[in-house]
């Protein structure tokens, strides 16, 4: 099937995107999905309806439908780690039938964290649960990674709705995140919630111990101000805290999929049980819809096939994702660790070479702002970058209307200028009166836009919090059906060991007490250790 798409895509060169709506008036009602309140539109790529046949093709040998079943039904589907993916699961109705894992149904348990969270958080947001000095007004989430930035994204996005204790962010192992983050924070007003599965991650527990002094500086039982997330409770009670505010999960919630069970608790203390449900709802609604939906009706398989046209057959290196939105600024990081921890992978399952190129190159910023910085790049660079706008058909500032408008018109001028382009003569015409001769012809070569660069547009009524569940939930599936599309582990990390490995040793050549490393990183070593003279 790959080589059925690169002929279609070399037979297809030369052909403009734009000349598919002229030859196809239905297109931009054919190559657009609906689900859950989102629109998908990509009709703003080369696919037609043979190359869109031929990707839905892809995807059946693959077998991502029945990898998908498997997937939710807790199959043993990350091999590498010998463990199921269910992060669906953390967002399953109580009601939705059994889900086994080693002939257990995992629901009950989860179910019961998620009450015992809700309580927590009712009694924090409530004031029943504070520090010495009285209601907690501010909660620190120290985490990092997929322990960070779910919780820190969703946070954000869903600011309108948080009306609980402000909700800080602590990931770095640079003191100075933590110091500039607890510089405003009273230590008696304060939660700190340690995030980490392991409980071993070096920066997450480095952190929590500061904050564990800093707080032991003007509070008696600095402990009891501390609950932990985390899969490893053994390791949360050498810590200290007590087991009434460990919030446990299992080991097939992967990292950067954890944002829905107990790794969410400060997003739920911001806005709130009851939204943290929509949340949930949201998500799960989507699950539904990948488990059902056939083909081009599929919205996260259309989102992969589209990836995969983009970054394997046509062999474009990056992705850019641009919202349009700027409470999802967080959005491309989130997005960078979904997906490049996920499908950045060197081999197949099977441990042979990857055929083909894996993920690509995510990266992103918020529109407009990313107009007046990289967006020069997009338009008239000479690489080609696939773009990703998200945009909501209502903002949240009711008196503000007037923003929100040119907010979408200048997405949606994006995606079209980027299709469009615009020709040597139209940039001669434009500048007709302005030069003339050799200097116009100089000029005109300036203003000229290649266009026909690909996007896919994403819109949605309003980023609520049932929504952002489910734009979450969709570009996990996406990614999963690419992973399984390419033959790999989206579900393994192997890839950031061995980092973590030589920060050991090289960490002793600092000290002075040895060097593991090579000369080069042994001469910057002995730089920094002497104060940088
Ligand atoms: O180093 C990568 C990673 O393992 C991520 O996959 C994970 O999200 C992050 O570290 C944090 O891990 P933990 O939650 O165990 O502290």
């Amino acid at each position: 099937m790959w080589e059925k798409l690169e002929a279609l895509r070399a037979a297809r060169a030369g052909r403009r995107i734009s000349s598919l709506f002229e030859t196809d008036p239905q297109r931009a009602q054919r190559f657009t999905v609906q689900t859950c309140g989102l629109l998908l539109d990509y009709c703003k790529t080369q696919l037609d309806d043979e190359s869109r046949a031929a990707l839905i093709d892809l995807a059946a040998e693959a077998g991502v439908a029945a990898r998908a079943r498997a997937m939710m039904g807790g199959a043993c589907v990350n091999e590498t780690e010998g463990r199921a993916a269910l992060h669906t699961a953390l967002r399953a109705p109580e009601t939705a039938g059994a889900i086994r894992v080693a002939g257990e149904d995992v629901l009950p348990a989860v179910h019961a964290t998620l009450r015992r969270m809700e309580d927590f958080a009712r009694a924090v947001r409530g004031g029943s649960a504070g520090g010495p000095g009285g209601a907690y007004t501010d909660v620190l989430n120290i985490g990092i990674g997929g322990s960070d930035l779910g919780p820190a994204m969703a946070v954000q996005a869903l600011k309108p709705y948080a009306d609980g204790p402000r909700c800080h962010f602590v990931a770095n192992i640079d003191g100075a995140d933590l110091a500039d983050t607890l510089a405003p924070l009273d230590p008696a007003r304060t939660l700190v919630i340690v995030a980490s599965k392991t409980f071993t991650t070096v920066e997450t527990m480095t952190n929590a111990r500061t904050a564990r002094d800093w707080m032991a500086r003007s509070v008696d039982r600095p402990a009891e101000q501390f609950a932990a997330l985390s899969s490893a409770v053994d390791r949360t009670a050498d810590f200290g805290i007590d087991d009434s505010r460990v919030f446990p999960f299992a080991d097939w919630v992967g990292g950067r999929y954890s944002v829905w069970g107990p790794i969410g608790l400060s997003l739920m203390i911001a806005i709130g049980p009851e939204r943290f449900r929509e949340f949930l709802a949201g998500a799960h609604a989507m699950d539904r819809h990948f488990l059902e939906a056939e083909g081009a009706d599929n919205m996260p398989l259309m989102m992969a096939l589209v990836g995969i046209w983009h970054a394997q057959v046509c062999g474009y290196p990056t992705r850019a994702v641009l919202p349009y939105d700027q409470r999802l600024a967080r959005l491309p990081a989130y997005l960078q660790q979904l997906e490049m921890e996920s499908n950045g992978k060197g081999v197949a399952m099977d441990g042979t070479p990857l055929a083909r190129p894996s993920c690509p190159v995510v990266w992103g910023a918020p529109g407009t702002n990313a107009q007046h910085a990289f967006m020069q790049l997009v338009h008239q660079g000479t690489q080609v970058v696939p773009c990703e706008f998200l945009v909501a058909a209502r903002g949240h500032e009711p008196e503000l209307v007037h923003h929100h408008r040119l907010l979408v018109a200048n997405c949606l001028a994006q995606s079209e200028a980027l299709m469009r382009g615009r020709t040597l003569d139209e940039a001669r015409q434009m500048l007709a009166g302005r030069y003339e001769g050799q200097e116009l012809e100089r000029q005109a070569r300036h203003r000229v836009f290649p266009g026909d660069r690909p996007s896919v547009t994403i819109a949605y009524p309003q980023l609520d919090p049932q929504m952002l569940g489910c734009i979450l939930a969709l570009y996990e599936h996406r990614v999963f059906a690419e992973g399984v599309i390419l033959g790999l582990n989206s579900f393994d990390q192997w890839g950031v060991e061995l980092g973590k490995e030589l920060a050991k040793s090289v960490d002793s050549a600092l000290s002075g007490s040895g060097i593991g490393a090579s000369a080069s990183t042994a001469t910057l070593a002995a730089f920094l250790r002497g104060g940088g003279a």
